[in-house]
């Protein structure tokens, strides 16, 4: 982790500059910190029946856990799915806490395509963070957050099997703040879908992944103020794609700067025609107000797959794109 340690020390440095915050609306994370959390109450999961011996469900003796903290504390143990609550925090307090899923990538082989448990879900949680800690192996998706506002993930390390639908981060959300992250997968790395704004990611690694994105999108599509930035990919399918077909609403203000990658199939992948979903009605998601700059490296093989695809909707061509400082070349052949 001794990588993203680094990166965490260049983040306070940065954070020192009133534009990193630019994107975001206003304060993430919980509203109480977590040494007053800690002096409240700890309801330690194993207090109440938890086991890790594989077998015991952890299930009742986190909802008793659960129970005993309610009216505020620190739950000890792993969890699964958190919902309608605010002032929230995810952690290990050691920052060596790991949620293996169970075997996901034997149960993900057996049944095939997405199937299979979240690892860790957030559904209408606000003020909120989740950090410093390793998810591995889950049978689906790692970390998916819907309807959240103001939260914080970072100082995480995510390992799955290479296989479709394990996911790394998956948001549908509200100002939301992720950094220093890193992934190992074979399927979306940090990915935004409809509807989301005031998004900024910084600071990850993508490692043999699907790679980050936008989508896929569908009809009344509304996000807008995105940042991605600092992005390090390595051999994974892109560095960062948008994907639609047909479609309606709006994906404005984005800006995928900063962006280093080597080995990857594609890079910048703008596909409003993406073959692997079926053409659905509208005439196309409208996307502009793009600031796309300072990419740097290397693509697999720039002749069959070249760096920039800008594929926009012939319905809704996309506007006010500014495309600066994009420097990479092919690994394969002398063209591009
Ligand atoms: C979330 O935090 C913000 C300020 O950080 C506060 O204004 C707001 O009331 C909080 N929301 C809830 C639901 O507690
Ligand atoms: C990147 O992924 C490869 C292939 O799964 C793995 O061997 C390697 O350990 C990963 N690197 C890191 C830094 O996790
Ligand atoms: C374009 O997007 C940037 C980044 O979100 C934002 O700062 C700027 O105000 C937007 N421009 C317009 C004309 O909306």
């Amino acid at each position: 982790l001794r990588f993203t340690m680094h990166l965490s020390i260049f983040l306070s440095a940065l954070a020192l500059l009133p534009t990193t915050l630019a994107q975001l609306s206003g304060s993430v994370g919980p509203t109480t910190n977590t040494r007053a959390k800690t002096t409240t109450k700890t309801c330690d999961i194993t207090a109440y029946g938890a086991k890790a011996d594989k077998t015991t469900d952890i299930g009742p003796p986190l909802a008793a856990a659960w129970a005993a903290c309610q009216n505020g504390g620190v739950v000890d143990g792993n969890m699964i799915m958190i919902r309608d609550t605010t002032d929230f925090e995810f952690f290990s307090s050691t920052g060596k806490g790991a949620i293996q899923g169970s075997n996901g990538y034997e149960v993900h082989k057996a049944q095939g395509q997405c199937k299979g448990a979240r690892l860790l879900r957030t559904y209408r949680v606000t003020n909120f963070s989740i950090h410093d800690v390793v998810l591995v192996d889950a049978p689906m998706y790692h970390l998916v957050m819907d309807s959240c506002t103001n939260g914080e993930v970072y100082n995480m390390a995510i390992r799955a099997g290479e296989w479709g639908c394990l996911d790394g981060i998956d948001l549908v959300s509200n100002n939301i703040h992720i950094h220093d992250v890193m992934i190992t997968n074979k399927d979306e790395c940090v990915t935004v879908k409809s509807p989301s704004k005031n998004i900024l990611v910084e600071n990850i690694y993508c490692n043999w992944s699907g790679g980050s994105a936008i989508g896929s999108l569908g009809t009344g599509t509304a996000i807008s103020q995105v940042v991605y930035r600092n992005i390090y990919t390595w051999k994974s399918n892109q560095m960062f794609m948008i994907k639609s077909n047909g479609g309606s609403g709006y994906l404005e203000d984005v800006v995928l700067e900063n962006f280093i990658g080597h080995g990857n199939a594609w890079s910048l992948d703008i596909d409003q025609e993406w073959s692997s979903m079926s053409k659905i009605e509208g005439n196309g998601v409208q996307l502009s107000n793009f600031t796309i700059r300072n990419w740097k490296g290397t693509e697999a093989n720039g002749a069959s797959r070249g760096p920039i695809k800008l594929n926009c909707a012939d319905g809704a061509p996309c506007t006010d794109f500014k495309i600066t400082d994009f420097a990479m070349w092919t690994e394969t052949g002398n063209k591009q």
